[in-house]
């Protein structure tokens, strides 16, 4: 096992009907922004039970941050933030919200003028000295933004990775009631994106790291289980609190600690959402089983390993355990609604290029848990995505 530290803050209230216990969270005294989304909170009610919950502070509302939340929208937030003199945010929503309330809560506080470099010295910590505190209330169990540090937040047509230590929400509610609402293609972008984080920081090389692999393993097992089911039934409270639970323990740094990850699949996806606006999960659904293809010999080790462990395929020579749990995975994630071809989304093969250059341009261009994977490999990753 490699060294690691290991602290998350955040303060999770778990289950049904707890909306009443925000305002102890939140000192009475803070200025407080609440930040949503396209306006599902609205049509659903979130909004108006957030509000309700919080009957003295004094509140402000900010609507309308993107699917993949732009930069320019949230710098519209931040004016606010330094107008009204807010004191704490609070992010009603799924990944996008929550992730660009995080981005809202460290520009609050840069120091510099220019922002130019905002995102790039943002990304690195530096320049912020202190953040704004952030609350979230969830309502679409995928990125696990609820309980990490990490925000991805879109500028032109490009995506930019975020990560502060300052940037946990203080408290997160995950009422697994407020996700009935979601249309089943977001549900199954939420178990397919969980899905995704898990197998990152698994399917690498062996670290002897038994605690997360058997967590790892785990979750990956409950999401086949249940993964039918929260299409099916919407509405079955135990399948849903598992999904948000599981979406939640996927990336909050617990399976990750002291083992290596490969965070290959994300970078390329990301730069199929700026380019093609492929939704999240959509793009690591197409990537993760043809980069596993192509990168077999590297992850060798763990693939047999997921194939007997999670997928309990015993039968037949290592490279068909290996290859009949590639095909598994791929055919798990169809059997959700998702297509994993990049010709299933109309994609044009001519296209490509300007996903190996929006790499390049951000010098991604040695990824992997080896750092091996060259721009050459993407490519030819991408040509066997069709
Ligand atoms: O905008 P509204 O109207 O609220 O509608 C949203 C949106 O259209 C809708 N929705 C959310 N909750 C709902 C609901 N509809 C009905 N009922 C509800 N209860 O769902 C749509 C998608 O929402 P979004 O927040 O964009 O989805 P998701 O949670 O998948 O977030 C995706 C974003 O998170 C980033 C992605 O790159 C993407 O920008 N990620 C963040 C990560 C992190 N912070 O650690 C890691 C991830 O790998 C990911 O990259
Ligand atoms: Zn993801």
């Amino acid at each position: 096992m490699m060294k690691f530290d290991f602290r998350n803050p955040t303060h999770i209230v778990f289950g049904k009907d707890r909306l009443d216990e925000l305002a102890s969270l939140i000192p009475l005294d803070n200025k407080v922004l609440i930040l949503y989304g396209g306006g599902s909170v609205k049509k659903y009610g979130t909004l108006d039970a957030v509000k309700k919950a919080l009957p003295d502070h004094a509140l402000f509302e900010f609507g309308g941050i993107e699917v993949n939340p732009h930069y320019d929208t949230l710098m519209k937030a931040v004016e606010v933030v330094k107008s009204e003199g807010i004191d704490f945010l609070l992010a009603v929503g799924g990944g996008s919200v929550m992730d660009g309330t995080k981005f809202i809560s460290i520009a609050s506080k840069y120091q510099r003028t220019d922002h130019e470099d905002l995102l790039h010295d943002i990304s690195l910590s530096s320049g912020v000295p202190d953040i704004l505190p952030i609350g979230t209330v969830l309502t679409l169990p995928a990125t696990g933004s609820e309980m990490n540090s990490s925000a991805v937040i879109s500028h032109g047509r490009a995506k930019y990775v975020l990560k502060n230590p300052k940037a946990y929400p203080v408290f997160s509610f995950l009422d697994p009631t407020l996700t009935y609402t979601l249309p089943s293609i977001q549900v199954a972008n939420g178990i397919i994106d969980t899905y995704v984080h898990v197998c990152e920081q698994y399917v690498t090389y062996p670290a002897d790291g038994r605690f997360q692999d058997r967590t790892a393993e785990g979750i990956l097992q409950t999401l086949i289980e249940i993964g039918q089911q929260n299409i099916d039934e919407p509405k079955n409270y135990e399948a849903r609190a598992n999904l948000v639970w599981n979406a939640t323990m996927a990336l909050n740094g617990l399976i990750g600690a002291g083992v290596p990850s490969d965070w290959s699949t994300h970078m390329i996806g990301h730069e199929l959402t700026a380019f093609f606006g492929i939704d999240h999960a959509q793009t690591l659904a197409i990537i993760m089983p043809t980069l596993w293809e192509v990168r077999k010999d590297k992850k060798r080790d763990k693939l047999l390993q997921y194939a007997e462990r999670v997928w309990h395929i015993n039968e037949g020579s290592d490279d068909e355990k290996i290859n009949a749990a590639i095909s598994k995975t791929r055919a798990y994630f169809e059997s959700l609604g998702v297509k994993t071809h990049l010709s299933d989304y109309g994609i044009k093969r001519g296209e490509l290029e300007q996903v190996i250059d929006g790499l390049k341009a951000k010098g991604m261009t040695n990824l992997s848990e080896t750092r091996d994977l060259s721009l050459d490999l993407i490519r030819t990753i991408l040509d066997k995505s069709f």
